[in-house]
């Protein structure tokens, strides 16, 4: 079964959380661009009355497609249930998002949200975090960021999309990979890194999801 048809299977059953007036947040990447073309069919179908946030570019065009009427953050002060995938989810149910640069406008909208829905395969559960924290840093902070990212046993590399050229975000700041081994404790880690000046967004959230799909194979999932 591929991908595509695994989070088909456990969309469905997450949308079944949607209710007709509300407002959803669309997180950015392969899973969310899976429920957001399930998300289109589910209003055509039943006729609803449902605003989409999406978190990047990416999305937007995805759900432009899907026919989904579209606001902006920036318009509400809430919203009823943000649906995203994650890039790591370990034992404590905390998440690393940013692998596709959306961490600021993501986490934005985990802020917001009544619900917080993340699906995502069974590689990416984790005991302990052990890859790379996205962060997002005003270009101008770049070298004191480093410094002090340093400072907390991590390695930080700026992400570059090709030729040296860096990654700029929708939001017109760069990413720093950072490498941090082994993350037992990442609520203080994360406390640390917003402290620093400079930095826009952590990728490690502090605002759990309160409903976790894992994808398992032959379109089997479980609700965590
Ligand atoms: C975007 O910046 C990310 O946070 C994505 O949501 C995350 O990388 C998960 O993406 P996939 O669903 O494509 O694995």
């Amino acid at each position: 079964m591929s991908y595509d048809s695994a989070m088909e299977a456990l969309s469905n059953d997450a949308l079944k959380l949607i209710k007709n007036n509300q407002v959803i947040g669309l997180g950015s990447g392969r899973a969310a661009t899976v429920l957001v073309k399930s998300l289109g069919k589910l209003i055509k179908l039943k006729n609803y009355n449902i605003k989409g946030i999406p978190t990047s570019l990416q999305i937007k065009q995805v759900a432009e497609k899907a026919g989904i009427q579209l606001l902006e953050s920036d318009q509400v002060n809430h919203i009823d249930i943000v649906f995203d995938g994650a890039d790591q989810i370990d034992s404590q149910k905390f998440v690393i998002k940013g692998g596709g640069g959306a961490l600021l406008r993501e986490n934005i909208l985990f802020s917001l949200a009544k619900k917080v829905v993340v699906m995502a395969d069974k590689t990416k559960f984790v005991k302990n975090f052990t890859r790379s924290v996205p962060i997002e840093i005003h270009p101008l902070a770049r070298s004191s960021v480093m410094y002090s990212i340093k400072k907390l046993g991590g390695e930080s590399k700026i992400r570059f999309v090709d030729r040296g050229y860096p990654m700029f975000t929708e939001n017109g700041n760069i990413i720093l990979d950072c490498d941090f081994g082994t993350i037992k404790n990442p609520k203080e880690l994360t406390q640390k890194i917003k402290q620093t000046t400079g930095v826009l967004e952590s990728g490690i959230f502090l605002r759990k999801p309160d409903i976790i799909y894992k994808a398992k194979t032959n379109g089997k999932f479980e609700i965590i």
